[in-house]
């Protein structure tokens, strides 16, 4: 028999992050439940915060904490898996998503310009909208399906340092050229930031297709259990280095605490197989939607209706995810009838849970978005967002059926 070299990415989830033997033989990852970290003397101390050999690992747990780091290790490999130099990448993690895309976004786009998704998560595009500005950097919202909108906007814009994108789009399940928009940036000298939280890199791997910047909301497929909020910016070092994300994340004050990072790491062993799951429900799900004579229209990438059917099944690996959002034909009202009927499917925003979420973006998550930018995004009042759970298929189908069939 051949002995494979490469490990799978399951293999690659169930180990990642692990570096040193635990001082008492510990199997699973100790929490390092400390705010602060003791010092052998003086000068080891002192050299610490000068950042010379012979300092200590560890100062204070805003800084850096060996449970936390060890998650940043994790994801970093799931994000680098199947690259040439990995040991080139590294990551921060951070309190929630939002603050590894706010302190991400401030350090990498510093007095500049950024060219942004129009269809982004509802906070997202708030921060991009309203916080950013008043700390010195500029938005301008585009449609990244069409690539030529994106280089007029970058052409317009030569101030631009960042391009900002969702690989799988919230919520209406755009999907991005990574690949072209990568080229494009590269060629007007700026980064390309992308949240690949509703794809995870069981899916797609952002760094294969050119961008220089990945980050997570880890609360949602990465933790896997609704138990945690966090997230996590993962880059070439070198890039971390010369933004000083370290020094912005240590002022902003946003990384994630050692218990969190835990639960999350947690959630790293089993991505591969929750995701396998999530996608192969996805797709039935779907397509039951699809053929429902009261559903007007279902946006999954792994349809092939989806309007980027094709670059969709270029660049995702292993299925098409678990993320749904669909038109009911009685609009608004019909939504609202489902979600207040079914008894599987829980009402609720979040999503990438192992059970089966629903919710309405237009009064819900995407309540706080622009209503122009809404229009122009394609979020409809009528949009339902499902984030379909790794339960048996036919049940949450056979839950969502009776709830449609509640409708007049
Ligand atoms: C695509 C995406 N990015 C970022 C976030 C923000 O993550 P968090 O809630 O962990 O701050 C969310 C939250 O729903 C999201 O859906």
């Amino acid at each position: 028999m051949k002995i494979k070299t490469k490990p799978t990415i399951e293999s690659v989830a169930v180990h990642a992050g692990k570096r040193n033997k635990d001082q008492f033989g510990s199997h699973t990852t100790p929490i390092y439940q400390t705010s602060t970290f003791v010092f052998d003397d003086v000068e080891v101390g002192a050299k610490a915060f000068r950042h010379e050999e012979g300092g200590a690992s560890h100062v204070y747990s805003r800084l850096g904490n060996p449970t936390v780091e060890e998650l940043e290790r994790a994801v970093c490999e799931l994000e680098c898996y199947g690259l040439d130099r990995p040991e080139d990448y590294g990551a921060y993690a951070f309190g929630s998503g939002m603050a590894a895309i706010s302190t991400g976004i401030l350090a990498m786009a510093k007095g500049g310009h950024v060219v942004a998704q129009d269809a982004l998560y509802g906070c997202t595009s708030q921060f991009l909208k309203e916080e950013a500005p008043a700390l010195g950097i500029s938005t301008s919202f585009v449609d990244m399906s069409d690539l030529f909108l994106v280089e007029m906007e970058l052409k317009k814009n030569p101030e631009t340092k960042l391009v900002y994108l969702e690989s799988i789009a919230n919520p209406t399940m755009t999907v991005a050229d990574i690949r072209a928009i990568a080229q494009l940036a590269e060629a007007h000298g700026t980064l390309l930031m992308v949240d690949n939280t509703f794809a995870t890199p069981f899916h797609i791997q952002p760094f294969e297709l050119g961008a220089d910047i990945v980050v997570h909301s880890t609360t949602k497929y990465i933790g896997g259990h609704g138990t945690v909020i966090g997230g996590v910016m993962v880059a070439k070092k070198e890039l971390l280095e010369e933004s000083e994300a370290a020094i912005f994340r240590k002022n902003l004050g946003g990384i994630a605490g050692p218990m969190d990072a835990w639960l999350t790491l947690n959630g790293v062993k089993t991505l591969p197989l929750r995701m396998k799951k999530h996608a192969e429900n996805g797709m039935k799900v779907a397509q039951y939607l699809e053929s429902h004579p009261k559903v007007d229209h279902v946006f999954y990438p792994g349809l092939g209706s989806h309007p980027q059917h094709a670059l969709a099944s270029s660049i995702m690996k292993n299925g098409y995810g678990g993320m749904i959002a669909f038109e009911l034909i009685g609009g608004y009202e019909s939504g609202v009838s489902l979600m207040n009927n079914v008894k599987l499917c829980t009402l609720a925003v979040s999503l990438g849970a192992v059970d089966t979420l629903i919710q309405h973006p237009a009064s819900m998550t995407h309540s706080i978005v622009d209503e122009d930018l809404k229009k122009q995004a394609g979020i409809t009042d009528g949009l339902v967002r499902i984030s379909v759970g790794i339960e048996g298929a036919e049940d949450i189908i056979a839950d969502l059926e009776q709830a449609l069939e509640i409708q007049n």
